[in-house]
């Protein structure tokens, strides 16, 4: 561990701590950040263990205050708490509410911030920049609250998004990470590898929650995983979903709709394909190069039988296009 590293660790910890404290102890923290969580449902419970903070309005309340404690503006600056402007410096994440981005062992990597009002042309969240301890493409928002009960249920529900994780812990169901909108990534996939060897998928109900979904499961494929994949109703996320209904009814849900990938994929792709050959064709061709992301043979070979079933077509003809592909391959 580099001592620059290492400070800025501590200088993260620190603005965690502080925009905690601000939440739940000023005046502007209680009448802006905590009653926007309590809006969404945000027990005092989840706030505590999600680490829930508040940035104030004022523009330089942090650095000003760190750097009062000692800490340096190098480390301010670096980890993009702080935006250096001229001899003015500012606070990246001013009037938001903070979700702090730990690791796998709880350390602060960086901050996701989310604005209060639904002003359409200000970004919803902000997030950390890219620095030498955030790296947005190896994290996953939640897996230091999760990763105990992902070992224990031998799964992990893989969401979007910060409050989609919140909302499921509120649920009871604690097994949840988010690739927090970012395509989800190879050095994601081992994290969760790490505890356990299945993934179920959950997107959100929209249009851009499926084409990610379809993307990722290829990749986590790639890695030896299982992936299953549920989806919600249109216009739903998780965590708009989890609000709505009891612990029971998510949990019945879940259980319900989840799919193995090649029923999912069949499932969609053949609506669209309804009764067009080419189309058909086309989607074969798409589930058979899923298939062949997957490492081990023997399970390759139960996927082209299964798939030979739901499609109804020769396995024949799956086996030699497969054949081709993972021919391709090398
Ligand atoms: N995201 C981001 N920047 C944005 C929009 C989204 O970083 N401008 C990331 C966030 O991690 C967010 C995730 O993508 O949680 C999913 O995006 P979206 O579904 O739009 O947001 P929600 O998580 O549903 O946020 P909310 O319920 O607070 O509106
Ligand atoms: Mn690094
Ligand atoms: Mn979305
Ligand atoms: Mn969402
Ligand atoms: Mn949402």
């Amino acid at each position: 561990m580099t001592d620059v590293r290492e400070s800025m660790y501590l200088v993260s910890e620190f603005a965690a701590k502080y925009f905690q404290d601000v939440l739940v102890n000023s005046e502007e923290g209680k009448a802006i950040g905590l009653s926007y969580f309590k809006e969404r449902g945000f027990t005092n419970e989840t706030i505590k263990k999600f680490s829930l903070g508040y940035s104030p309005e004022t523009w330089d309340a942090l650095t000003k205050e760190a750097l009062g404690k000692g800490y340096k503006m190098e480390f301010l600056e670096g980890t993009g708490l702080t935006i250096a402007r001229e001899d003015r410096p500012f606070d990246r994440f001013k009037g938001r509410v903070m979700f702090p981005i730990q690791s796998m062992s709880g350390r602060v990597l960086g901050f996701g911030g989310r604005i209060l009002t639904n002003d359409k042309k200000a970004a919803k969240y902000l997030n950390s920049p890219e620095s030498d301890i955030y790296h947005k493409s190896k994290v996953l928002y939640g897996i230091y609250q999760a990763k105990q009960s992902i070992a224990k249920n031998n799964n992990c529900y893989l969401v979007e998004g910060y409050t989609d994780v919140i909302q499921f812990h509120q649920a009871g169901i604690e097994n949840v990470v988010a690739s927090s909108g970012t395509a989800l990534t190879p050095d994601q996939i081992r994290l969760i590898n790490r505890l356990t060897r299945n993934i179920t998928v959950l997107f959100d109900g929209d249009a851009a929650g499926l084409r990610a979904s379809i993307r990722g499961i290829d990749l986590i494929l790639e890695e030896g995983m299982n992936v299953r994949v549920c989806s919600f109703p249109d216009g739903e996320d998780p965590d708009s979903f989890a609000r709505k209904n009891s612990h029971d009814e998510l949990v019945a849900y879940l259980e319900n709709n989840s799919k193995d990938f090649i029923q999912f994929k069949a499932s969609i792709l053949m609506g669209e394909a309804k009764n067009d050959p080419i189309r058909k064709a086309d989607l074969i061709r798409d589930m058979v190069v899923s298939i062949s992301k997957i490492p081990d043979r023997i399970q390759r070979e139960v996927y082209i039988q299964e798939c030979a079933r739901i499609m109804d077509i020769s396995e024949q003809v799956l086996v030699s296009t497969l054949a081709q592909l993972i021919q391709k391959d090398i």
